[in-house]
């Protein structure tokens, strides 16, 4: 049972110390994945940067005199869902599954971003200052996270493959079709 602020801030850090352990391996796994080696290199150092925010997160259990136990995260497996589906049915050529990729890691940063300022908001309020400043560098580097996937999302997606240009039937056709739709 949760009825107090306490135990909402104890559940949501169980949440996220789940949440992140299950990223560490995902992170990994789109590393591996990826073809793009700046993106490559980012998953791979922020699966670096997750181990040490599982590290935080016991830290924060402790200060609250806790042993650190997980609560499995809904959102972020349905994230991860999310990327593997795409992988396992689109069969994605290395351009868009870099793409896509960039932007499933990016939804996943704007997720945690949001756990944890309702996370400090809320040891804030029940004056636990040691737990706020320690889940305040978790936010942190998950902002710069954010930021760094989201200027590497545009790039990728511009430079994405468009559909092949209409052939020459195909241009007569549509522009008829035009012709008729305009009257002429
Ligand atoms: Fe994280």
């Amino acid at each position: 049972m949760a009825d107090t602020a306490h135990q909402l801030f104890e559940h949501h850090v169980r949440d996220m110390y789940d949440a992140e352990q299950k990223l560490v391996r995902a992170l990994r796994r789109m590393a591996k994945n990826a073809t793009n080696r700046q993106l490559a290199k980012g998953f791979t150092a922020h699966a670096r940067t997750t181990e040490r925010q599982v590290r935080r997160l016991e830290q924060v259990f402790k200060a609250l005199g806790r042993k650190p136990r997980r609560q499995p995260c809904a959102g972020v497996d349905g994230l991860i869902e999310e990327y593997s589906t795409f992988v396992r049915e689109e069969k994605p050529g290395d351009e868009v599954l870099d793409a896509f990729a960039a932007e499933a890691g990016l939804k996943v940063e704007h997720y945690e971003i949001v756990a944890y300022k309702g996370l400090i908001d809320l040891a804030k309020q029940l004056g636990l200052s040691n737990e706020a400043s320690l889940l305040k560098e978790t936010l942190r580097e998950e902002e710069e996270t954010a930021a760094e996937l989201e200027g590497l999302s545009k790039v990728l997606g511009k430079a994405l493959p468009m559909d092949e240009a209409p052939t020459e039937s195909e241009n007569t056709r549509s522009s008829s079709w035009t012709s008729a739709l305009s009257g002429a």
